[in-house]
């Protein structure tokens, strides 16, 4: 089906919740901006970037959504909102995080826009992948699948879930050229370069402040962490680099361009360290 057929059909059976699935440079970043501009010339419009590791909307390890306005022309124009940190650049090894996370946003989204589409990892190839997406299509039942494919990679995924699952099959652009993991990795570290660009250091008291993290907290595995400031609403509505710990005092050490505040519900620490090209 081509796009211009879609959008028609979009328009008249109004799902709400439409998620696109395909593998890495597949298009899925570009043919999600591309529908839902045109969805959002009929009724409001958001898109869900869950696309940890190469995001669009908001910080790599954070799925976000943005509201789009007629006028949204790319990416770069569109804010983050409820944005939610999953522990990691990818979702393998965090799949319990990303698809809590993915809830937690979809909800924010669902508030605000008639239509979401959410845009995904590339994460596709094997059991994991299938468990994975099939378990988001439990969880947050969409009404549409859009699955973008070259040739019939995702279709051990697409059989994996219930019968009345509504897909539609677009065929991928043949000739995109696959992103380096190189690419991958400085595209990251450049987002987060910018993000913490002004950031300040400042101290948390972990005897007073709840923390969610995978291991004991030593002073030497903390250096370099990124945790997440968790708010009252549930939102991780800033990230940090953990610099240094007193186990003694329990202080933390932060680096954020968060304004420094009591008022955190918890904060949530990351499984992965910022290389040092990613820290201004
Ligand atoms: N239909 C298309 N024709 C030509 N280039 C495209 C097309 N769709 C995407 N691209 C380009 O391919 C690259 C990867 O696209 P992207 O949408 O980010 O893929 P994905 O999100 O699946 O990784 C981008 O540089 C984008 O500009
Ligand atoms: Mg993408």
């Amino acid at each position: 089906m081509q796009i211009n057929e879609l959008t028609q059909k979009i328009i008249a059976e109004k799902p709400r919740t439409i998620l696109v699935l395909g593998a890495c440079d597949t298009g899925k970043t570009t043919f999600t901006l591309d529908l839902a501009k045109r969805l959002v010339q009929h009724s409001p419009t958001a898109i869900l970037d869950s696309d940890t590791g190469q995001s669009h909307i908001g910080l790599p390890s954070t799925i976000a959504y943005a509201n789009l306005t007629p006028g949204t022309t790319d990416y770069q124009s569109l804010t983050a909102n409820a944005p939610a940190f999953i522990g990691d650049v990818t979702p393998t090894g965090h799949l319990l995080q990303f698809c809590a996370a993915l809830h937690n946003c979809l909800r924010s989204a669902r508030e605000h826009a008639h239509t979401v589409l959410i845009d995904t990892p590339g994460y596709i190839s094997d059991s994991t992948a299938r468990a994975l997406w099939h378990e988001t299509y439990r969880l947050i039942a969409p009404d549409l699948i859009i699955a973008l494919q070259k040739e019939n990679e995702l279709e051990h995924i697409l059989a994996s879930l219930p019968k009345n699952a509504r897909i539609t099959r677009i065929i991928a652009p043949s000739h995109i050229p696959a992103k380096t993991p190189a690419a991958r990795r400085a595209y990251r570290s450049n987002l987060f370069r910018r993000y913490f660009n002004n950031a300040r250091t400042w101290t948390v008291d972990l005897k007073t402040t709840p923390y969610q993290s995978r291991s004991n907290l030593t002073p030497q595995n903390i250096a370099n962490r990124v945790l997440a400031l968790r708010n009252y609403n549930s939102h991780d509505t800033a990230l940090a680099i953990a610099k240094e710990y007193d186990p003694r005092t329990r202080q933390l050490t932060i680096l954020s361009p968060a304004t420094p505040c009591s008022d955190i519900a918890a904060l949530i620490f990351g499984d992965f360290t910022l290389e040092p090209a990613a820290i201004p």
